[in-house]
């Protein structure tokens, strides 16, 4: 399973690509104004500097909503790295922008999933990746789980290369099942990351080495 990072923070991005398990960023509009960052050049040199912090997908999102418009900007956004992801939202216009680029070569990653015909839908159009929203369906009292598995059922019944991006992904329980289920990839912020490595057994256990270490010197 990959694990990708949900944010558009460059010190957790660096922090979390030091672990060594990275393998790519998602950010959406929401993360990038979080981070200060506003206007077409200052977006752009961010997502540079995120590429040249992690060598895996970027995933960076158009900020239209009508197909020509997400073309335009898809295409410039391409231009930034080979490892830009153009990331569309699950609307009309944009399953005709996912075609557009699939059959470009340019990868996608299709957002705002939240049923598994919108998936179905997304993965049909070309697109690289889905990213189903688990906190935001939770939130509503959704099982969001159930979601990821039909969506896997679904891609591989008919062998669709579109990789299931598990996002809104907010705790380690989230990842643990995702994994289990089979999603292809858990993208999230750094806490979650960094509590897949804790247990109270290694802290205990590990104190008690360290006392007996003593012993031996
Ligand atoms: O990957 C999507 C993510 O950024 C949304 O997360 O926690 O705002 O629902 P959240």
């Amino acid at each position: 399973m990959k694990f990708f990072i949900d944010t558009a923070n460059l010190e957790q991005i660096k922090e979390a690509n030091d672990l060594g398990i990275l393998d790519g960023v998602t950010t959406n509009p929401s993360l990038m104004a979080k981070e200060g960052i506003s206007g077409t050049e200052a977006i752009l040199q961010h997502y540079k500097d995120i590429c040249e912090i992690v060598d895996g997908a970027i995933s960076a999102e158009v900020l239209s909503t009508t197909y020509e418009e997400m073309i335009a900007e898809g295409e410039t956004l391409a231009a930034i790295h080979p490892n830009i992801v153009v990331k569309i939202p699950m609307i009309k216009d944009g399953v005709k922008a996912l075609k557009y680029f699939s059959d470009k070569g340019i990868k996608t990653n299709c957002t705002l999933i939240f049923s598994a015909g919108q998936a179905l839908l997304a993965a049909k159009a070309g697109a690289s990746y889905v990213s189903p929203f688990l906190g935001r369906l939770d939130d509503i009292s959704t099982d969001s789980l159930n979601l990821i598995e039909e969506i896997r059922l679904i891609f591989d019944n008919y062998g669709f290369e579109t990789e299931i991006l598990a996002a809104s992904v907010r705790h380690s329980m989230h990842i643990i099942n995702c994994a289990k289920i089979g999603a292809d990839v858990v993208t999230c912020p750094l806490p979650p990351i960094l509590s897949l490595l804790k247990h109270p057994l290694t802290d205990s256990g590990l104190e008690q080495f360290i006392k007996d270490s003593k012993k031996l010197k």
